[in-house]
């Protein structure tokens, strides 16, 4: 689970790097660690929510974590099932040098019937589940094909 310290900017004390908290060290460890990442978040008026943009940011810090990595995203969210927030998240991606997978996009109505989560917040709807497995497929055979990073 992130918690989310204050963002790189306002630690700043002057234009020297901010000094990184060991949450974030952990965090930005396991990024680099990590053979590709899987973004999952919902949207907040039309974009990114705070605290996922804080992460990406604390990990963006030189040197960028997220560079060269395969990505993928599932957004569940209202109305829009969270499509403007991948579309700026791909956007994001670009700085960052994320390779984010395009197909499938899933993008699921998180309020809408069927229902797709328990009260626990557990994926229960096996459409919705079956899609999120091809996300995850493809994810794997691009993350093959890119090799090492
Ligand atoms: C501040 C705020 C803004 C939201 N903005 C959007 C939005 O722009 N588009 C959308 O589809 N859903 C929006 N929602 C709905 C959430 O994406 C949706 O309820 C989601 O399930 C909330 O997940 P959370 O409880 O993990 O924050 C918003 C919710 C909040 C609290």
């Amino acid at each position: 689970m992130w918690t989310s310290p204050a963002s790189p900017s306002s630690t700043r004390t002057s234009r020297a790097t901010p000094p990184i908290l060991p949450a974030v060290e952990a965090f930005r460890k396991k990024i680099l660690e990590a053979d590709c990442v899987l973004f999952a978040s919902p949207e907040y008026n039309y974009s990114i929510p705070a605290p996922l943009k804080n992460a990406i940011d604390w990990a963006s810090r030189p040197p960028n974590v997220f560079a060269d990595k395969p990505a993928a995203i599932v957004s569940a969210a209202g109305g829009s099932a969270g499509k403007r927030m991948q579309y700026h998240l791909r956007q994001v991606g670009v700085f960052l040098d994320i390779h984010f997978i395009n197909k499938p996009e899933v993008f699921i109505l998180a309020h809408q019937p069927p229902r797709k989560f328990d009260g626990d917040g557990n994926l229960i709807d096996p459409k919705t589940k079956e899609r999120l497995r091809e996300l995850l497929l493809s994810l794997r055979a691009f993350t093959h094909r890119l090799g090492p990073s």
